[in-house]
């Protein structure tokens, strides 16, 4: 049995006006809203504030990647508009992922609201052996996400963005505590995409993902609210 909802419906939708309707549609039957970059670059802390307002939490998915007290201070941004996750790249190393953990917890608490989860990515799923090559990394992705993810939980961190294929190998070896958040899902019923590496709903939860990030096969689905019912009701 789920202790709570784990969807996360990714509002990739360009105006605020859609993601309004999409959010007040799916509120009953979703866990969070996670808001990207292409929202919250044309839509601003407007569309996460009104998400907040009505009750709904907010994954906002900037992946923050700077100095460590540029980064300290977008947190605090973040963590101010009182959301509830939020991701940074674990390759700004030790010192930015402590920055960004610490502007979270002091905010949060001068605030008077629970922090918000920071979340680290890992490798991006669009890179490959080459690309991790050609800017100078361990060019074996998953050899990389191991070695990022381990520097992150040293650092103190408690939750990771991962693809559908790393979860079992990083839930074997990582602190129970983390949590994991992952895309890549697909039920099946929808049209092929250039989404490659795919687990079902139930697949990702079962190989020990927390939350799951979906796109598509909601908001594309010709009725969002039965497409995210039907995920939810795949999970028990
Ligand atoms: O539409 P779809 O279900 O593919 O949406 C997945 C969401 O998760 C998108 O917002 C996408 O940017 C994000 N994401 C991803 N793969 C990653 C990291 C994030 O699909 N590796």
């Amino acid at each position: 049995m789920l202790k709570r909802n784990p969807i996360i419906v990714a509002l990739d939708v360009p105006s605020a006006s859609a993601a309004t309707a999409l959010a007040t549609d799916l509120a009953p039957v979703v866990g969070a809203f996670k808001i990207g970059s292409e929202l919250f670059t044309s839509a601003g802390t407007d569309i996460v504030r009104q998400i907040r307002k009505s009750g709904g939490s907010v994954f906002l998915d900037l992946k923050f990647h700077d100095i460590p007290n540029t980064v300290a201070k977008a947190v605090a941004a973040a963590t101010r508009l009182d959301v509830q996750m939020l991701t940074i790249h674990l390759s700004g190393g030790t010192e930015m992922i402590r920055a960004a953990l610490r502007a979270a917890e002091q905010t949060a608490s001068a605030a008077g609201h629970a922090p918000p989860l920071v979340l680290g990515v890992t490798v991006l799923t669009s890179m490959d052996a080459g690309t991790l090559q050609e800017i100078g990394c361990e060019p074996n992705p998953a050899r990389q996400v191991e070695r990022l993810a381990d520097l992150a939980v040293r650092a103190g961190l408690r939750g990771l963005v991962c693809s559908p294929l790393e979860i079992t190998a990083l839930r074997q070896r990582l602190p129970a505590e983390v949590q994991l958040v992952t895309p890549g899902i697909r039920t099946g019923a929808e049209k092929a995409d250039d989404q490659k590496r795919t687990l079902t709903p139930k697949e990702a939860i079962e190989a020990g993902a927390n939350w799951l990030v979906v796109g598509r096969p909601i908001y594309a689905a010709p009725n969002p609210r039965t497409a995210a019912e039907n995920i939810l009701a795949s999970l028990h």
